[in-house]
């Protein structure tokens, strides 16, 4: 197969939703749909009790949280799928966040019960602003749920979405006869009580026909026939370059514990989902037929293995062909490296391979070169763009617990920082080290693995800060930011890169500061 014809048949996502909305669900059906495993159950097993692949975290495995971001790959009908697998849990929001920089398309799902939830509205914001395609699956429709057409209301006024609906439910919950799909013109049948199968798919092009009356009943039928009739009134038909640009979400429905609407979802996600996309660096717009390879890491997992303590950075591959042992340039460091044993992940598997094509993912196992956001080329000096670390939610001091370890616990710290598991912040007036992380989870989490993986110990005490903000002079010599640093010295710090970060004790204080000091421009995020 050709380097182009490799190129177009990747297909790259992510699914994001809130927590128990059935992420994990809905992903465990579609590899079975690619085959790539033989079982259900087999990835939820994983993930809460034994897990082993799809999440490989120690902690993860205690806690039966979705710690972790994993790939999986599968094949189906000659199109090759990656899955970035998404932590649903609100405390790894920014690891969630990280990863959407690598997709090229999202499947978002709601629990047709609950509806549009914090964590979905947070991450679909997000995926707007970058104009990430997006497709919507309502999940779950074998319960009692809303009413479908508040639902796509809902989702329209919370999420911004502008959606057209691709299937349609008839009944829900008790009285689910199955979905009509406005795609491929057919219905879907789920018939006796136990709503596990897809008995029958028939092909319907004349909604008027008898046919349908038989299928579901004439009530049902005609119910059917006047909401798809509303659909095709309010809702604007699907159109695939509006999707590409963000413009327009189709829905789907379905339930993925039961299997149903998930083929739909996944042949219609084949045939419109974009290909691997260009992608914007500082110097210029990098696209993926471009010869020569190019790629950024958006992940660093440590330690899947306990046995073996190193890291694997998760780079995906932008432009050109990644191939094994071949040096490639770490443009921050600006040193050559070479991989003798890149992973691609399979399925729950991973596997050495020789050559990975844009749209790909690969693990390469690192010793402390990366950290999130770095770049590699095969010479051109290229920065990704669009990993920002954003505002932390909470901040405390780490104190050293061991004195002997003192060595252990910075390398610790450093690395676990490169991983982006939280961010560090050394005070300017007496040099302490203040963690900010978004969930308060993340301290137990550092606490863990600097001990287990470090060999040190950690305590922390409370620090009342409210935001951390980036600070930009006008001009770093003028009177006013000399001022600013003299009168707020206990509250600067610097960040990782050094640069000088505002840590507000409150919301008020942060307002009067701004007003005092009106030159100065403060930041949520470290991009600016
Ligand atoms: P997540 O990854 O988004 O957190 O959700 P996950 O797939 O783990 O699903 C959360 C719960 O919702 C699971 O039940 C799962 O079985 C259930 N679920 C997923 N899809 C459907 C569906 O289409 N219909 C119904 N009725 N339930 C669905 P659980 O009780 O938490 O776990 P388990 O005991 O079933 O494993």
């Amino acid at each position: 197969m050709s380097f182009l014809e490799e190129i177009k048949r990747r297909r790259t996502f992510g699914i994001v939703s809130h927590p128990d909305a059935g992420k994990t669900t809905l992903t465990e059906k579609l590899l079975l749909f690619g085959g790539a495993i033989q079982e259900a159950g087999a990835v939820k097993s994983n993930k809460i009790k034994k897990g082993a692949t799809s999440d490989f975290m120690e902690i993860e495995r205690q806690r039966g949280i979705s710690v972790a971001t994993s790939v999986l790959a599968f094949e189906y009908e000659g199109i090759k799928i990656n899955i970035l697998d998404t932590p649903g849990h609100k405390d790894f929001a920014e690891d969630t966040f990280r990863t959407l920089t690598a997709v090229d398309s999202v499947i978002v799902v709601i629990d047709v019960a609950k509806g549009v939830e914090e964590q979905t509205e947070k991450l679909v914001e997000v995926c707007r602003m970058r104009h990430i395609p997006m497709i919507v699956f309502i999940n779950k429709l074998d319960r009692e749920g809303k009413d479908a057409f508040d639902l796509l209301d809902e989702i329209e006024q919370k999420l911004g979405l502008k959606v057209a609906p691709m299937s349609f439910p008839i009944g829900m919950g008790y009285d689910f006869k199955g979905i009509y799909n406005l795609w491929e013109q057919n219905v879907n049948l789920f018939t006796g009580d136990s709503k596990k199968d897809i008995e029958d798919t028939v092909e319907i092009t004349d909604l008027k026909s008898s046919t349908l009356d038989e299928l579901v009943g004439e009530p049902a039928a005609n119910t059917l026939r006047e909401e798809l009739e509303l659909v095709q009134g309010i809702y604007p038909k699907f159109h695939k370059q509006a999707y590409l640009d963000g413009d327009l979400q189709p829905v789907f429905f379905g339930s993925a514990l039961n299997n149903f609407g998930v083929r739909e979802l996944l042949d219609c996600f084949i045939n419109i989902a974009p290909p691997p996309r260009a992608k914007q660096s500082e110097e210029r717009l990098v696209k993926p037929d471009e010869n020569t390879f190019s790629g950024f890491v958006f992940k660093i997992h440590a330690n899947m293995d306990p046995n073996h303590r190193d890291r694997l950075a998760f780079i995906k591959i932008v432009s050109g062909e990644f191939k094994r042992n071949t040096p490639y340039l770490h443009v921050r460091h600006g040193k050559k490296l070479k991989f003798s044993s890149p992973n691609a992940f399979f399925a729950e598997k991973k596997q050495i391979v020789d050559v990975s094509y844009p749209g790909d993912i690969v693990g390469l196992h690192d010793t402390g070169n990366f950290k999130i956001g770095d770049t590699l080329t095969e010479g051109e000096l290229l920065n990704y763009k669009g990993i920002p670390a954003f505002s932390p939610e909470h901040f405390r001091y780490i104190n050293n617990a061991d004195p002997l370890k003192a060595k252990q616990l910075y390398k610790g710290i450093d690395q676990l920082m490169d991983e982006g598991v939280a961010q560090l912040f050394t005070l300017d007036i007496n040099g302490r080290k203040v963690i900010g992380t978004v969930g308060a989870l993340q301290y137990e989490v550092i606490q863990y693995r600097l001990e287990h993986e470090y060999g040190a110990k950690c305590t922390y005490d409370n620090l009342n800060v409210h935001k951390a903000c980036w600070v930009e002079p006008e001009d770093e010599n003028n009177e006013e930011f000399n001022a600013f640093k003299r009168v707020k010295q206990r509250f600067l710090a610097k960040d990782k890169q050094g640069q000088l970060v505002f840590l507000a004790d409150s919301l008020f204080s942060l307002q009067m500061t701004q007003q005092k000091y009106p030159s100065i421009k403060f930041h949520l995020t470290s991009e600016f």
